[in-house]
């Protein structure tokens, strides 16, 4: 699933998940799982569907979503077969239900602009506050009502 999440593209090969967790851009957001306040969620019929999860990370060391120590970055995939199924969107609403349950402030993300997840993430009430690169930082506020 972190490979599903790093290469988004449908058209680009996925990679394994020994490759992706050779590469440190990308090994950040499993390494070590679970750490303490990890959380994530998994859909799966006869095997995984797809996962969302999140970890927080530290000034020093952090990903592209990254906003502050107190506010988890979000991963998210479904396998490229059952993708458009509302699998994502059950994932996404029920990470956010759990990230205000855990008393987390928000919750960010990094999402390339022509990757059509960012439709998804408005939808749910992520709003873009930073352009890195190609990609945007969005942030969605537990105190919020979409
Ligand atoms: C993003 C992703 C997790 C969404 O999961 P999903 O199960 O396909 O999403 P859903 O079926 O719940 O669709 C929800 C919305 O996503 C949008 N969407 C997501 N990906 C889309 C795509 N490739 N093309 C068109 N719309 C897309 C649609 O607008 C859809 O809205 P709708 O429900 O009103 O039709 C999935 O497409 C995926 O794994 N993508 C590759 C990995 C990725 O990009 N991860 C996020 C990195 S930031």
């Amino acid at each position: 699933m972190l490979g599903e999440a790093a290469v988004w593209r449908p058209d680009k090969p996925t990679p394994t998940a020994d490759q992706v967790l050779a590469d440190p851009r990308y090994a950040m957001y499993l390494a070590g799982w679970p750490r303490h306040g990890d959380y994530g969620l998994v859909a799966e019929r006869d095997g995984p569907l797809g996962a969302a999860w999140y970890r927080t990370y530290t000034e020093a060391s952090h990903g592209y979503g990254f906003i502050s120590e107190d506010v988890p970055e979000l991963s998210i995939a479904v396998v490229v077969s059952r993708r458009h199924e509302g699998i994502g969107r059950r994932l996404l609403v029920d990470l956010i239900t759990a990230s205000i349950a855990h008393g987390y402030p928000a919750l960010s993300l990094s999402v390339n602009g022509d990757n059509p997840a960012r439709g998804l993430y408005e939808s749910v009430g992520f709003v873009p506050v930073e352009k890195q690169g190609s990609s945007w930082t969005m942030v969605r506020h537990a105190a919020q009502s979409n």
